[in-house]
């Protein structure tokens, strides 16, 4: 099988590099020649290079490859994907071909291009995680479009991408760009998680006054059981790395934090649709403060004021919290691609979904076998429930920020307590007259039901 890949940055050596690993045959391009030469020799020194062929130019490519052809694109999302689309329709892709745009590209350009291109060639998208060692040894990949174009690559796919316990973690999620609306979720669920984390550290550190490595030794002994996952993992490892004068290498790191945009278009999108992602949406937002103050005065305030309270946490409750607190973020992140799939008449399919993110991604972890079985059994954890309540009260009651573990409390809490909606209801329709719907499934106004006088004014 022969397959054609257009850009060789990091991601697009390291896929090049395991695809031909992997028996593909490939023609690569890239606009900078040294990315070409640098992933020819890396492919001589594997003893690989018979089945590569680096391209000068578009042209080149398409005449070599075998119709119908196959593309992979990992060119940065934006204006270049679609300038690299006609490069390629000019240079001779035909109705057959499919062109797979495997970056992070925004799932409604994915739409579009879908429309623009529709009788030039097959467009279709693909979400990959794992980064540079994910790409190289075996990424998840979240696919879509439509079944024709896919059926030859498949099964070379399966095998490209990690597996977990013999499964392969790529799958065809579903219809139209699906696989990058996925991606896209996965990366909100990763700010998520990794500011679930960075909560954890704080609260252990600046809550109880452990030292980072102690922080590295709880999250390690967390990760022995039910709780191992790779965002945990590389936390333990950063925490406990010390610079020779054996000082923390975090305390060397400045507090600001930077986004390429897709946990943004995670929020934005949950907005739109009207689906709930509070735990996600705060990850976002914790970003955003972080560049909103200026982090050295905050710090020395912080530490000169003393205006943070120690608190004495239960470990064992700490973890249940920590626990619940994550698979509630997978939970918003899977009713966000639910709400989508609906609206936008996608099919996908959840349980492929979870399978993608088993092995190889950035969000894999040990209970993801807990929510495959079924995302309800979340509901039935009572006393991680009562550990999530506790350790966010006491959490809170220190003074320092958590975000998103406070909402995540908040968004549990909200979906399992009496609800305060029906008074916000009442107040619309008292000052603005926009009805109210009754227990009973009536739709009509206050003064249906009640006589008011004379309104507040
Ligand atoms: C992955 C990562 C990858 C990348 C993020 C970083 O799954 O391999 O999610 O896609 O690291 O895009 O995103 P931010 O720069 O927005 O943190």
């Amino acid at each position: 099988m022969q397959v054609a890949l257009v850009g060789l940055g990091v991601m697009g050596k390291n896929l090049a590099l395991n695809l031909i690993e992997q028996g593909l045959t490939l023609v690569a391009y890239d606009r900078n020649p040294d990315a070409g030469a640098e992933l020819l020799s890396c492919a001589q020194s594997l003893g690989l290079a018979e089945r590569l062929h680096i391209v000068s130019d578009l042209g080149d490519m398409i005449r070599r490859l075998e119709t119908p052809r196959s593309i992979l694109l990992l060119v940065p999302a934006g204006e270049l994907v679609d300038r690299v689309c006609s490069d390629l329709v000019e240079a001779g892709v035909d109705k057959d071909d499919i062109i797979i745009d495997c970056g992070n590209s925004n799932y409604k350009d994915g739409i579009a291009r879908k429309l623009k291109y529709q009788n030039k060639f097959e467009f279709a998208t693909m979400g990959i995680s794992g980064g540079a060692e994910g790409a190289r040894h075996g990424p998840a990949m979240m696919a879509s479009g439509s079944e024709g174009g896919w059926e030859r690559i498949i099964p070379w796919f399966e095998k490209v991408a990690a597996s977990y316990n013999g499964d392969s973690c790529f799958a065809r999620v579903g219809q139209s760009a699906s696989g990058h609306f996925v991606k896209m979720v996965h990366n909100g669920i990763e700010y998520a998680l990794m500011q679930l984390i960075a909560e954890m550290y704080q609260l252990l550190r600046h809550g109880t006054g452990r030292t980072p490595k102690e922080v590295a030794e709880v999250f390690k002994s967390w990760s022995e059981g039910q709780l191992n996952s790779y965002l945990l993992s590389i936390s333990s490892h950063i925490l406990e790395l010390e610079t020779d004068n054996k000082e923390s290498l975090v305390d060397l790191i400045d507090n600001k934090v930077g986004a390429k945009g897709t946990g943004l278009w995670t929020a934005q999108n949950a907005l739109e649709l009207g689906i709930a992602v509070p735990s996600l949406v705060a990850a976002v937002q914790a970003r955003h403060l972080t560049n909103t103050i200026d982090t050295h005065a905050a710090k020395e305030m912080t530490y000169a004021s003393q205006q943070t309270a120690k608190i004495d946490i239960d470990l064992d409750e700490l973890k249940s919290a920590f626990y619940l607190a994550s698979l509630l973020c997978y939970r918003q992140g899977l009713a966000l691609i639910k709400g989508a799939s609906r609206a936008h008449q996608w099919k996908v399919d959840l349980g492929k979904t979870l399978q993608t993110w088993r092995a190889g991604c950035i969000i894999r972890a040990d209970y993801l076998d807990d929510i495959a079985e079924g995302v309800e059994f979340i509901d039935t954890l009572q006393a991680e429930s009562l550990a999530l309540r506790k350790v966010t009260g006491l959490a809170v009651s220190s003074g320092l920020a958590f975000p998103v573990l406070s909402s995540t409390q908040t968004y549990i809490a909200t979906l399992s307590t009496p609800s305060n909606g029906h008074l916000v209801q009442a107040q619309r329709d008292y000052f603005g007259e926009h009805g109210i719907k009754t227990h009973s499934g009536e739709t009509c106004h206050l003064t249906d039901l009640v006589e008011i006088d004379a309104k507040v004014r």
